[in-house]
């Protein structure tokens, strides 16, 4: 693979895609692709392409009219809440939601399953009071909590889970229960299943796993929630600003709004959530069957309750058998297998635009070496 990037005069020859197991920026699905590259140049018989339309202008203006309502389609999402489309990623959220809703008269429940939980639980601690409800540390992030593992304080101001640890590949099997408004970081398993938005009063996720290119988070919040949010606040981090200005108080990322309404067009065409969430269990299961096949030779990081459909994580007996694992697949076109930095071992991201032709492909890889280095 040569990593030498052409100049823009060069005719681009040789192309071919790969699988790509990385665990974002992602995947996209090929459709899409071809759309954009058609509307990068012209978008709607404008004569003008879609990077380069004013984000105040009548393209637009359809633009993000249409993504916002598919997703309200897509995820069953009522008026009682808004839509919107922000910027500075999903860690943003993690110091706009306690500077929004948490001060040092109230306290706020975290449920911490891994390094994103931790990033999200130090934003808030800068604002107020946190309860840690459940403390995944002394397991290895090995599992979700169940209902009676979570320690729940009186009036909390909010329950915060990451519904999906993409770093240690675990996921919730269901939404968590909370008397307190629940709100998720649902930035890796975003409209990977039935969303049940009317469960949560905030739902927030980086574009850049399951819904585009990165540059825009999707933020859903009840509208009744944004009542009790504190004031002042700077107008780039109030969400009452972002709400009354329809995601336009500044200029928004519009290729990348652009590109999560294509994709939330691919996921109705696909059928919808509860087809898509089919597709995921059956594209996992092509892994986790490899990993349980193996006679031990791999062992997976998550506990079997809270295994993730779309991030599979997983070890071979060692270290230097890891490595050789991510060159072979590499050569055998496949791609991004390594895990993350502070977890180490394996890690295989099949979010939704994923084919289950490439989860084959690597179930098979994993047998043969497994024959040979076993
Ligand atoms: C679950 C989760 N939350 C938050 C983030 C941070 O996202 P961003 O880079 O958009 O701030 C990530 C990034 O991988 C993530 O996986």
């Amino acid at each position: 693979m040569s990593m030498t990037t052409p100049s823009i005069a060069e005719p681009k020859t040789g192309s071919k895609r790969i699988y790509n197991f990385s665990a974002g920026p992602a995947v996209l699905p090929e459709e899409v692709l071809k759309q954009a590259q058609h509307d990068i140049w012209d978008v709607a018989n404008s004569g003008i392409g879609v990077c380069e339309h004013s984000h105040r202008g009548k393209v637009f203006d359809h633009i993000l009219a249409e993504a916002e309502a598919d997703c309200r389609t897509l995820a069953e999402i009522g008026d009682d809440y808004a839509v919107l489309f922000l910027q500075g990623g999903a860690s943003l959220q993690f110091a706009m939601l306690p500077m929004n809703f948490l001060n040092t008269d109230k306290t706020a429940d975290y449920l911490h399953t891994g390094e994103w939980t931790k990033k999200a639980i130090n934003e808030a601690k800068l604002f107020g009071n946190v309860n840690v409800a459940f403390d995944g540390g002394s397991s290895s992030f090995d599992h979700v909590p169940a209902a009676n593992e979570i320690n729940a304080s009186d009036n909390a101001a909010y329950t915060f889970y990451c519904s999906n640890n993409t770093i240690y590949g675990t996921e919730y099997p269901s939404t968590p229960s909370s008397a307190a408004p629940l709100v998720c970081d649902a930035s890796s398993d975003i409209f990977s299943r039935p969303a049940e938005a009317n469960k949560h009063a905030l739902i927030f996720a980086g574009a850049q796993k399951n819904l585009g290119p990165a540059g825009c988070t999707l933020v859903i919040i009840r509208k009744d929630l944004l009542e009790s949010a504190n004031t002042p606040l700077s107008q780039m981090l109030d969400y009452r600003m972002h709400v009354a200005k329809g995601s336009r108080l500044n200029t928004p990322p519009a290729f990348a709004i652009y590109m999560m309404g294509l994709v939330f067009k691919w996921i109705i065409d696909q059928g919808g959530l509860t087809e898509i969430a089919q597709r995921n269990r059956d594209k996992a299961g092509i892994i986790y069957e490899a990993i349980d096949g193996s006679g031990g030779f791999y062992k997976g990081v998550a506990r079997p309750d809270s295994r993730s459909l779309m991030n599979v994580t997983f070890r071979t007996p060692n270290d230097d058998l890891d490595k050789r694992f991510i060159d072979e697949a590499l050569s055998n076109d496949m791609s991004g297998l390594k895990g993350h930095r502070s977890a180490g071992g394996l890690r295989a991201s099949i979010y939704n635009a994923f084919p289950k032709a490439g989860c084959e492909a690597l179930a098979q890889f994993m047998k043969n070496f497994a024959q040979r280095n076993g």
